[in-house]
């Protein structure tokens, strides 16, 4: 059983012990969107094998199975679910499978996102609308549609305690990032969702609401696509103590927004960098 999962630690790229407990998140319950591939397969990893039980969903089918049998293999309760966040029929579908199937909703992670690289001036609008309907209207509608089972009180929850929320954001937008201006505005549009939500539901729901903002994670879709080589060397060059981060260390962040150590935590965006965002280059 341990090599096998060794195995899978090495094949997905798990690399280290969590430090957290393996039962903090025991009889939690959990959804992730592009829960299936890179930083969000990596979180429902570590929720699952901190005790949550795992809905992930995503567009790709093939992705999904793969994702869940994975899980399974480590000993987690995981269902695939298939839809699309910029379809509401198909958020309101995945949380009413998720409930069905699991009982409740505890943590709803927003980790979908769609990107390419591309020069302001050949970007189409439509081009622009897709991805702010990804990330900014997807995760909007995935908060909407699931406050009902989050909320204080809501189906198999506690009467004193809500659930909680996880935006997945970019540091893109602090500064301003070369031909992101799509994911930059997206991304900002995400993370004031997250403050305005916070305020609201945390108010009147008792649900927390938190953003990670990555950096540049080795074994991602975001760095293979967005940072070719040569931009990645310039990097190392500029930034003193330049490392990438791994995916392992956005699911730690994760886990210690969703536990009990993060109780006091609502309405901020916790940047998982390094410091990357705000070092210059040398002179
Ligand atoms: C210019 C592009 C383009 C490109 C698409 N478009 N790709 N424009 N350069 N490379 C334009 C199209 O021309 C079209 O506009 C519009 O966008 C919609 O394109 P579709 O192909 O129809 O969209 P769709 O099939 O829905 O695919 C969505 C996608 C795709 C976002 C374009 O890349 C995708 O599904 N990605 C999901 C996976 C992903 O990228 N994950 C990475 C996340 S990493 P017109 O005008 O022609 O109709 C990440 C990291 C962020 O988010 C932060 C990093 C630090």
């Amino acid at each position: 059983e341990r090599e096998r999962e060794r195995e899978r630690e090495r094949e997905f790229g798990v690399s280290m012990e969590s430090p957290f407990k393996a039962d903090i998140l025991k009889g939690k319950v959990a959804l992730l969107t592009g829960g299936g591939s890179g930083i969000g397969y990596e979180i429902s990893t570590q929720l699952g094998k901190h005790g949550a039980s795992i809905a992930i969903m995503g567009r790709r089918k093939n992705v999904l199975d793969s994702a869940v049998s994975a899980l399974r293999s480590l000993g987690i309760q995981a269902i695939g679910l298939e839809g699309d966040v910029r379809n509401r029929d198909d958020a309101v579908r995945v949380l009413e499978s998720t409930i069905k199937h699991f009982g409740k909703l505890d943590i709803l992670v927003n980790a979908a996102a769609g990107n390419f690289l591309v020069p302001a001036e050949d970007l189409s609008p439509n081009g622009f609308r897709t991805v702010i309907d990804i990330d900014s209207v997807g995760t909007f509608t995935m908060c909407h549609e699931a406050l009902k089972y989050l909320k204080r009180g809501g189906p198999g929850q506690d009467s004193s305690r809500g659930g909680i929320i996880i935006n997945i954001s970019a540091t893109l937008h602090y500064t301003a990032t070369w031909y992101q201006i799509h994911v930059s505005a997206a991304k900002a549009a995400v993370d004031s969702i997250t403050r305005s939500l916070a305020l609201e539901w945390g108010t009147d729901y008792d649900i927390r609401v938190n953003g990670i903002a990555p950096g540049p994670i080795e074994d991602t879709a975001g760095v293979s696509k967005l940072a070719p080589d040569d931009m990645l060397k310039e990097m190392e060059q500029n930034v003193p103590l330049y490392k990438m981060g791994e995916k392992w260390d956005i699911a730690m962040a994760a886990l210690y927004l969703v536990s009990d150590a993060g109780k006091y935590i609502n309405g901020t965006t916790l940047v998982v960098d390094g410091g990357l965002w705000l070092s210059r280059p040398r002179h």
